[in-house]
């Protein structure tokens, strides 16, 4: 008598996609197979925000509460997140979608082509036609990659090293216990798409991320979001002529969190090197960063507790020395308040400085930024906040 139960199962899972006809990212019972926990652990939107889509932990914003119940320990995360890169940017080049790193990532890669120790999450952008090939075709795929995949083997495993405080010990022991399962098992990375990705209006505010990269062993995840053209706004003093020149006018570009972008500040993307993964970064990344983040972001060598080595090219935890706390107390000193919104972009500098300590960058051919333009003109640039740190509010 199988056909019977069978039938009530679909009538009744029938009846509950009738009831959720709202888009909500893929329920708990949808990834039961993917996740080892047996509670999800989403922040409940439904009152607040019922039209977002993606859902993030209740613990941390940079964590997917349906794959995980707790941050990880710091030790490990970078480690988790090498490993998310690698097996985006892998898959996205074998399955010929084209992306690039950006934001906080794009600092990372500045500095020491290192993601920065104080940053959980990592953000490229696609442009649209890459973002409607992942929403028709790899919508909920699960990747799965063996340790060997990932470029990683026992040796590369820290040696256990026997910390003090037992708060330590447990830290230590989970971030063993999650090395030791990549080792085994490797990783499943879910792709999940938000519907929302064709809605290019900036006022849908809850949906601003287009699509995720799911760890689903720590609940660590990429967002993706993609680059619009802006809709050329017609000419007020003569309607009936075509714009003139289009070849040499900039075009200008927006996500829909708000960040406006020159077309010649993104593209051509060049090649470089992330995290030692083969990486695509935005043409003019110094004025990108310095528009997102203040010009400092490129000079301070010291930030909310790291320090920047100069003979390691490493971010360490450090006091600010002498010279650093003066720099920082002038700037601060200098400061106009309250800080006025940047009104208008700063023209991007074409020919950023050679003086990059991070691998050979080389130059694409360009590309079609995609078709299909429609949507709200973006207004606003980033908020200056340098650099995006751990607990720092979700751009979702
Ligand atoms: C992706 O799949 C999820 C789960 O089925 C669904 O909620 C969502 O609408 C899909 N996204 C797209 C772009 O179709
Ligand atoms: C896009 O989202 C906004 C905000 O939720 C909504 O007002 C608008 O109608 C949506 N546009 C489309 C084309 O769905």
């Amino acid at each position: 008598m199988k056909l019977p139960t069978e039938l009530l199962l679909l009538a009744l899972t029938h009846l509950a996609s009738c009831a959720t006809l709202r888009p909500r990212s893929a329920n708990f019972a949808s990834v039961r197979g993917l996740t080892s926990l047996s509670t999800d652990h989403s922040s409940n939107n439904d009152v607040l925000r019922p039209e977002k889509y993606f859902h993030e932990s209740t613990f941390h914003s940079h964590y997917d509460g349906r794959f995980a119940e707790a941050q990880l320990p710091p030790q490990t995360r970078a480690f988790h997140l090498r490993l998310l890169l690698r097996s985006y940017m892998d898959t996205m080049d074998i399955i010929g979608i084209r992306t690039w790193i950006m934001h906080g990532c794009l600092l990372g890669w500045w500095w020491n082509g290192k993601i920065l120790p104080w940053d959980s999450d990592v953000d490229v952008m696609v442009d649209e036609r890459s973002m409607a090939e992942l929403g028709n075709w790899w919508n909920m795929t699960v990747h799965h990659y063996t340790a060997k995949d990932l470029g990683i083997s026992a040796k590369d495993m820290e040696k256990p090293k026997i910390p003090h405080s037992v708060e330590d010990q447990k830290a230590h022991l989970r971030k063993l216990y999650l090395e030791k399962e990549v080792l085994r098992k490797g990783k499943k990375y879910l792709l999940e798409v938000n519907p929302h990705y064709t809605n290019t209006s900036t006022t849908d505010r809850h949906n601003v991320i287009d699509a995720r990269w799911i760890d689903t062993a720590t609940g660590l995840y990429i967002d993706i979001t993609t680059i619009h053209v802006a809709p050329t706004p017609p000419d007020p003093r003569d309607p009936s002529s075509p714009s003139s020149n289009v070849e040499d006018e900039d075009i200008l570009m927006f996500t829909k969190d708000q960040h406006a972008y020159s077309h010649y500040q993104i593209f051509p993307l060049r090649r470089s090197t992330f995290e030692s993964i083969p990486v695509r970064i935005p043409y003019a990344y110094e004025s990108l960063l310095a528009e997102e983040y203040g010009l400092e972001s490129l000079t301070d060598t010291w930030y909310n507790g790291y320090g920047f080595d100069p003979d390691t090219h490493e971010w360490v935890i450090a006091e600010p020395t002498e010279q650093q706390s003066k720099e920082l107390a002038d700037r601060e000193a200098m400061k106009p308040k309250p800080k006025p919104k940047p009104k208008e972009r700063p023209k991007p500098e074409p020919k950023p400085s050679p003086k990059l300590a991070t691998g050979t960058v080389v130059a694409e051919a360009p590309h079609s930024t995609g078709e299909g333009v429609h949507g709200d003109k973006a207004g606003q640039l980033g908020d200056g906040r340098w650099p995006p740190g751990p607990g720092a509010t979700t751009k979702a």
